[in-house]
């Protein structure tokens, strides 16, 4: 993905090419149009049907005052009241136009303007990550020789004061779309290269760049161990299992936070089957793993005063004369059994290992597992929130603040003892799964019998949020923004 470099001036740059100007309904910036001789213009456009300032419209004018060659015109639609979603599809259409328009050097005002919630350092933010963003275009060799995307466009400056915070908040919208860009790329690369294998290499290429300490169990660890959970999922594979912890020290010995992702790096269901239709977006079962390994390039990016652990089991789920079978009663990690009644609930076991092992080898102060853990998320949230559990209100509201202000919004789902009872099995301490009513709540509750006492935890489930299908099918990068916002709250 080609960088843009953002800048801050608060007046035009001499070399810059484009100027690009917001145009609302009504309560038009005619100050700001007035700065570049612009203001009648503009109305005289408007008012001759030339250039309707809908939400998302553009318009290229040529005859453009110095030292631009061009000004583009955004429609943002009504003034009152800019709803976030509203400004953020402005910015899209912006980023597109911009792209098409020759520009090298832009001149942005689009930071101006913000829902009356935000602030100037969101329209910032976001205002960056939108431009980054759009350049993303999936790269590998074995797409075929599609052309790559080569964008001219090299350099926005915002007009804005230029100051050690905006410049912070400018640190943050880059590294975030670089770490979505990592994220999407694993996601979106088929389930025969993108294996627990390559998610392991993955992890070690970032060590080495950023120098992150790094260590990968093997499925003889892991049997050493007792790693029965994570086991029983793996046994089906020809594809060997890996459990990777990667660490980030950026505050002494401090307790570190954990983010722990679900690496399936294809979900067949195993015995229980999944059926033949869009099948191939099981690929995408290892967004969890993605968003962690996207969190910590950011991070390595950022470098923040902050200790960040991440753990990653990552597996196939595959069907074979070897597969754990519905009925079959395995021991975890922790010591606590359970009746696997179907193979395709297998995220929570893979996570119920990865979270003991988590717990006892790194004390985390706070752990967070990200996981497309269940079908039943998407009936509840769709696919423009991800579903939040906790067992703690405050980190839940972090959470949820963080995601709100990166619009990479979550919603909290109750945890509660009659869920928990779902689980009960005639064989076991517990099933695998809890039956169709509050699928993704008593997914949970699973979880949360493997978190110690008094930890916070939060689960987040991404299975309608980490990519989108059809005709655009492709990974999102989510919820990369909101674990990096969250995060570098808390080193502030
Ligand atoms: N990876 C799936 C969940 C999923 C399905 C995510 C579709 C995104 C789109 C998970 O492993 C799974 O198969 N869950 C089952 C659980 C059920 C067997 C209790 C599901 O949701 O059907
Ligand atoms: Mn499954
Ligand atoms: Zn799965």
């Amino acid at each position: 993905m080609k960088q843009i470099q953002f800048h801050c001036q608060p007046t035009a740059p001499q070399d810059a090419d484009t100027l690009v100007l917001p145009v609302t309904q009504e309560q038009r910036p005619q100050e700001l149009y007035a700065q570049f001789g612009l203001d009648e213009r503009i109305e005289r456009l408007i008012e001759a049907g030339d250039f309707e300032p809908e939400n998302g419209r553009t318009l290229v004018l040529f005859e453009a005052p110095a030292p631009f060659r061009r000004v583009l015109l955004v429609g943002a639609g009504e003034r009152e009241p800019m709803t976030p979603k509203r400004y953020l599809d402005m910015l899209g259409a912006a980023a597109n136009a911009l792209d098409h328009s020759g520009a090298v050097h832009a001149f942005s005002t689009l930071n101006t303007l913000h829902p009356l919630e935000a602030d100037a350092d969101w329209a910032l933010y976001h205002n960056a990550l939108q431009l980054q963003r759009s350049f993303y275009d999936y790269e590998h060799e074995s797409r075929g020789d599609r052309p790559e995307r080569d964008p001219k466009l090299a350099r926005v400056t915002f007009m804005e004061e230029d100051d050690p915070a905006r410049q912070q908040v400018l640190a943050e919208a880059r590294a975030t779309a670089l770490g979505m860009s990592l994220t999407r790329d694993l996601a979106n690369l088929p389930p025969n290269i993108c294996t627990p294998q390559y998610l392991a290499d993955t992890a070690l290429g970032l060590a080495e760049r950023y120098g992150f300490e790094v260590q990968v169990l093997e499925r003889e660890d892991m049997e050493r161990l007792g790693m029965g959970a994570l086991l029983a999922v793996a046994r089906g594979s020809e594809a060997p299992p890996k459990l990777i912890a990667l660490r980030y020290n950026g505050a002494g010995d401090a307790a570190p936070i954990a983010l722990v992702g679900k690496g399936v790096t294809f979900d067949s269901g195993g015995i229980s089957l999944k059926p033949g239709a869009g099948m191939d977006e099981m690929k995408y079962d290892m967004s969890g793993a993605a968003a962690v390994l996207g969190t910590f390039q950011a991070l390595g990016e950022l470098k923040p005063a902050l200790n960040v652990v991440g753990v990653i089991p990552a597996t196939e789920n595959m069907p074979s004369g070897k597969a754990a079978k519905p009925g079959d009663v395995i021991r975890s990690l922790s010591g606590k059994t359970i009746e696997i009644l179907n193979t395709d609930a297998e995220g929570r076991l893979i996570l119920c290992d990865a979270l003991t092992w988590a717990q006892g080898t790194f004390k985390p102060a706070q752990i967070v597992d990200l996981a497309t853990l269940t079908g039943a998320c998407i009936i509840a949230l769709g696919h423009h929130i991800s579903g939040l559990m906790s067992n703690d209100d405050a980190l839940a509201e972090r959470l949820g603040e963080a995601g709100e202000w990166t619009y990479d919004r979550l919603w909290r789902l109750p945890l509660s003892e009659e869920y928990d009872q779902q689980l009960k099995s005639n064989f076991a301490d517990m099933a695998n799964i809890g039956g169709r009513p509050a699928g993704t709540i008593t997914a949970g509750q699973f979880l949360a019998r493997f978190i110690e006492d008094g930890r916070p935890w939060a689960h987040l489930d991404i299975a309608g949020t980490a990519w989108v299908s059809g005709e655009k099918k492709g990974a999102t990068g989510r919820p990369v923004p909101t674990l990096v916002r969250w995060l570098m709250a808390q080193a502030r």
